[in-house]
């Protein structure tokens, strides 16, 4: 109804512009006076009326947030201009102006690992999380602690601390561009100088392909690439650096590290209470986290990592230093502001926690419940288990499905998957069998919804006899 409204008589969009623009003012203009707000500190007292050089930008972020896309899609400040205005970038499988026209002929695309499933959690927030910048928020290279923002350093360590998954205390903490920088900068610190024999980089099979890839393409003097943990677990070698994902990244299980006497670096991207429950704080020597996952902000490039000992911290300090002098400023400010969110409303109706968990475990609780349907294809085996987050046993969430073809035929199961019209991503990526595959269940519910219309055939046709339990789906 809004949609036809905004196309039909441009007039009117004005009018609900301003009308909303009024309702805000005067819920500003309530938060000044009557609320005990945070948001807005007492010292920064203006009032809306003495808005001036915000009010232009303000007003273009909600003129552009207003664009309809049929909620298939989005417009952004930054996209590209159709006559005048961005145009709807739409979810796949959608087109048209207004993201309105499903394609008929179009695949299910979860091969990434895109975490939009948290966009409605932030359009709800869209109050609290907008951000203000001025054109000289600082330029310069240093912020409150050369590279890194103290007041995101301390929000990170009290998240943290509030929903009980790492300690943090007595560690040092780095910001890197996404996790992704950080991972090379651990293993570059990790890998002792001159050693008579370079440090083998590892991971558990099936495992992050990034860990590979990256080690690989640095082709360090000190490090190469050793594969598998299981190939070394009756060796008498010693210099590891052992990549331990956990959650892991594709099977979504809680794992620790199985070769003794090495380093080790926990990838805990995934250790948060939307995807899994929180048995305990991490503790590892060395542990990485990332925005990405946490709020979904993946395209802030954002990630931190905890390091116990003073000498790798200043070998990754040193890396981060010649690398890239740190991580954008802008990025920080805009997340210290999430972080903080995401803190204060934890156990409130707005805890995003609890808005990841109950969104995919309804996603991994109806794609069970249809690869259940036949026996054509399984998942990985998650348990309940009791989460010191929610104070209760809670069901899997899982951000992804490890998928295995068991037909004797579906030897490619991602090739399998590909004829019926879902893109997924193969096991050889990570190090496993091409019966595997993931899909990845962290995109819109777009994707998701098409990943189950496009499965629901391909389940069925596992055999004939069990059509009369496919057809309750
Ligand atoms: C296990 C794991 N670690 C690290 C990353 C990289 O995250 P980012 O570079 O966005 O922080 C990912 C992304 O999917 C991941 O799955
Ligand atoms: C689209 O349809 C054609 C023919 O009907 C088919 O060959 C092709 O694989 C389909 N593409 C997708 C993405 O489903
Ligand atoms: C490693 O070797 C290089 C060159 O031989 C030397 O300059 C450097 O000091 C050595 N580093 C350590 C930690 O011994
Ligand atoms: C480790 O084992 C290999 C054989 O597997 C042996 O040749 C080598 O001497 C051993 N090294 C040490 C330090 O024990
Ligand atoms: C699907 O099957 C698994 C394994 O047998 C079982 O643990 C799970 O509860 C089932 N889930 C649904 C939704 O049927
Ligand atoms: C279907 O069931 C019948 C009888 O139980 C059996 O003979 C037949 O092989 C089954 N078909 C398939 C494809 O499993």
């Amino acid at each position: 109804m809004k949609e036809q409204l905004i196309r039909e008589t441009p007039a009117k969009v004005y009018l609900v512009l301003f009308s909303l623009s009024l309702l805000l003012n005067i819920f500003f203009f309530y938060q000044q006076f009557f609320s005990q707000s945070h948001h807005l500190s007492p010292r920064l007292g203006s009032t809306v009326s003495d808005l001036s050089w915000t009010r232009h930008a303000a007003e273009e972020a909600e003129a552009v947030a207003a664009i309809s896309c049929s909620s298939h899609g989005r417009a952004y400040v930054d996209g590209v201009l159709d006559n005048g205005q961005p145009a709807c970038e739409c979810n796949t499988c959608y087109t048209g102006i207004d993201c309105s026209v499903l394609l008929s002929n179009c695949s299910a695309d979860v091969e990434g690992g895109d975490p939009l499933f948290l966009e409605p959690y932030w359009m709800q927030q869209a109050a609290k999380s907008a951000v203000v910048l001025s054109g000289w928020h600082r330029m310069s290279y240093a912020t409150t602690d050369r590279f890194k923002s103290l007041e995101l350093e301390k929000n990170i360590r009290r998240l943290h601390a509030a929903v009980g998954n790492a300690i943090t205390d007595g560690k040092h903490l780095v910001f890197g561009t996404g996790s992704t920088q950080l991972l090379n900068a651990l293993v570059y610190a990790l890998s002792p100088e001159n050693a008579s024999s370079p440090s083998s980089v590892v991971a558990t099979i099936p495992y992050y392909s990034m860990y590979k890839e990256q080690t690989e393409l640095f082709n360090g003097r000190d490090y190469e690439w050793e594969g598998a943990t299981a190939k070394w677990r009756n060796s008498n070698k010693t210099n590891f650096i052992e990549f331990v994902t956990s959650p892991n990244n594709p099977d979504c299980l809680l794992c620790d590290s199985v070769l003794g006497g090495s380093s080790v670096i926990y990838d805990h991207a995934y250790y948060w209470p939307h995807f899994t429950a929180i048995p305990k704080p991490a503790d590892g020597d060395v542990m990485i986290f990332t925005v990405s996952k946490l709020s979904g902000h993946a395209g802030s490039r954002f990630g931190w990592a905890f390091i116990k000992d003073e000498n790798v911290y200043n070998k990754v300090s040193n890396y981060l230093q010649y690398n890239s002098m740190g991580a954008s400023r802008e990025t920080q400010s805009r997340l210290l502001n999430y972080v903080k969110v995401i803190s204060d409303e934890i156990g409130s109706n707005a805890d995003i926690f609890e808005f990841g968990f109950n969104k995919l475990r309804k996603r991994w609780q109806r794609l069970q419940a249809l690869v259940n349907s036949s026996s054509r294809f399984s998942l990985q085996q998650l348990s309940t288990q009791y989460c010191t987050y929610f104070k209760k046993i809670r069901d899997p969430s899982p951000a992804y499905a490890w998928l295995k073809c068991e037909n004797e035929e579906d030897t490619d199961c991602a090739e399998v998957l590909m004829k019926g019209g879902i893109i997924s991503r193969g096991g050889t990526n990570f190090g496993a069998s091409t019966r595997y595959t993931r899909l990845s269940l962290l995109k819109t519910d777009d994707h998701f919804e098409m990943l189950l219309q496009k499965l629901k055939p391909l389940v069925a046709c596992s055999d004939e006899n069990s059509s009369e339990m496919i057809s309750s789906f």
